[in-house]
């Protein structure tokens, strides 16, 4: 694991993004793996400036989100599909058939698992992936349990990111139950992984994510075991290890 401290999140932004536009340049047809939420906004603004600056090009660029809400359809503007659209997407010049979320309108969950995974496969696997981190050390929609699950699945969401997730819809009873998610051997099996992390409420799950042991009670905590992960995290999210002296 390679950390890479940051000043706040306009820097891990900008350091991430540069991240994902050398993966861009050095293979124009990379498989990116993509993520949502709150962090990486700043860093898809960045890919967006660059390409804007005509220093970009998404034309061959192929990618696989992570995850996606069951029972919310691409158009509904708190489902993932929406958020890469009008985070990315709209904004760069990637073939939107080229883009790949797993599809929370398929009610049958074998099916909808199956599938992605072999649109994963027939991608030829992820080149880079990029992963937030939840409060509680999840990573797509893993969520902290007994055990590590392999492939894409579907996951009742936790208490926790239930209510992390509110403040994105207008009541806590809106947020979706249940999500698609690509499971941590999915994440594991990209040839190199950038976490990005910011702000303090981050601080524990960065910590034992990187030092404590490995265990499904920690999804994170599973990238100990990748060769090729960055973290690109700020003061704030690296304030424990730092207390702790890891760092
Ligand atoms: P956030 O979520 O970026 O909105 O903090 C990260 C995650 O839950 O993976």
């Amino acid at each position: 694991m390679r950390i890479i401290q940051v000043k706040d999140y306009p820097e891990m932004s900008r350091k991430a993004a540069n991240i994902i536009a050398a993966q861009i340049i050095l293979k124009p047809d990379a498989v990116l793996g993509l993520a949502t939420g709150s962090t990486p906004i700043g860093t898809y603004q960045n890919l967006i400036d660059k390409y804007n600056q005509g220093e970009l090009d998404f034309s061959e660029i192929r990618s696989a989100n992570l995850d996606e809400y069951k029972g919310l359809s691409a158009d509904n503007d708190q489902s993932y599909a929406y958020f890469m659209a009008t985070n990315l997407f709209d904004h760069v010049n990637i073939k939107k058939e080229h883009t790949n979320i797993p599809n929370g309108l398929n009610e049958n969950i074998e099916e909808e698992c199956k599938r992605y995974d072999s649109v994963i496969s027939t991608l030829g696997g992820v080149d880079l992936q990029l992963l937030g981190i939840g409060n509680n050390g999840h990573i797509g929609f893993n969520e902290p349990g007994d055990a590590f699950q392999t492939g894409t699945h579907c996951v009742k969401l936790t208490d926790d990111t239930i209510k992390a997730n509110a403040r994105f819809f207008e009541t806590i009873d809106e947020v979706p139950k249940y999500a698609y998610t690509m499971g941590t051997g999915n994440i594991m099996s990209a040839k190199a992984i950038l976490l990005i992390a910011s702000g303090e409420a981050k601080a524990e799950a960065v910590y034992k994510s990187c030092f404590g042991p490995v265990t499904p009670e920690v999804p994170a905590s599973i990238l100990q075991l990748h060769s090729n992960v960055f973290i690109v995290a700020d003061e704030a999210a690296l304030s424990l290890c730092r207390t702790n002296n890891c760092i």
